[in-house]
């Protein structure tokens, strides 16, 4: 499951790989990347207001396409005068999909999906510090999802994700950490696990995406 964006993509220059280390341009991600890299700078409004080094976008990959080609790309910096949707390649991720001089193009984009396995707990009191029921439409993620501060101020707390099993979806939101899952599980309420499989399988395999 991906969304996918009609966007205009354009580069920018990161090309300060024989600078010394004090003069190189880190971005917002706090990442030090070069031009030869496969990075993306993404628009502000998807970023959090907080700091951006802790964004739980930073780091993500994501697809970048136009017409048949396509490159994966990490996001590292943030792009102010970007529209929502737009973004910024590396020179060397542009170059993956057209002639630099083209300067900009079209493409489409997609977040990066998830594989893994779903089963389901009895919400109560999670880790961000809300209190939900069997009946709200919630998840737990693995550990390795939250940043390691107090939980109840995590990024990653009150974003929803899109799950899906087979042809079902089902969108909740993330209330609370799984510190028994592998990084791509995830644990759902009995109401959001009934929307996709009846409870009584247990476990069911699933590919999920963020949506905020
Ligand atoms: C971006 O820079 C960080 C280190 O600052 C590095 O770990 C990461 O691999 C780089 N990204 C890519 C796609 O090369
Ligand atoms: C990016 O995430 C991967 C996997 O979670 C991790 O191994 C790597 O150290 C991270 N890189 C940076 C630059 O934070
Ligand atoms: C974006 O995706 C749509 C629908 O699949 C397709 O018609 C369009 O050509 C794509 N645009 C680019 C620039 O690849
Ligand atoms: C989870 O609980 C919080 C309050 O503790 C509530 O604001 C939120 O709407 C609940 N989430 C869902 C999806 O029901």
């Amino acid at each position: 499951m991906t969304i996918s964006l009609c966007i205009i993509a354009f580069f920018f220059d990161l090309n300060d790989a024989d600078k010394p280390d004090s003069l190189k341009s880190l971005g917002a991600c706090g990442y030090q990347n070069t031009s030869s890299n496969f990075v993306v700078a993404l628009s502000s409004a998807r970023f959090n207001g907080g700091n951006p080094n802790k964004d739980p976008i930073c780091n993500k990959t994501i697809q970048v396409a136009s017409d048949s080609k396509s490159v994966n790309v990490m996001v590292v910096d943030k792009c102010a005068g970007c529209n929502v949707n737009d973004l910024l390649l590396s020179p060397a991720a542009f170059s993956a999909l057209a002639d630099l001089n083209k300067g900009h193009m079209a493409v489409n984009w997609s977040k990066r999906d998830f594989t893994g396995g779903a089963t389901y707990f009895f919400p109560d009191l999670g880790a961000c510090g809300y209190q939900n029921t069997s009946n709200d439409f919630v998840a737990a993620l693995s550990s390795v999802r939250f940043d390691r501060g107090n939980p109840n101020k995590d990024p990653i707390c009150n974003k929803m994700i899109q799950v899906t099993c087979d042809s079902k979806s089902v969108n909740v939101m993330v209330v609370d950490k799984c510190a028994g899952c592998n990084a791509n599980d995830l644990l759902l309420s009995p109401i959001a696990f009934s929307a996709l499989a009846d409870l009584s399988k247990g476990q069911v395999a699933v590919n999920w995406v963020f949506l905020s």
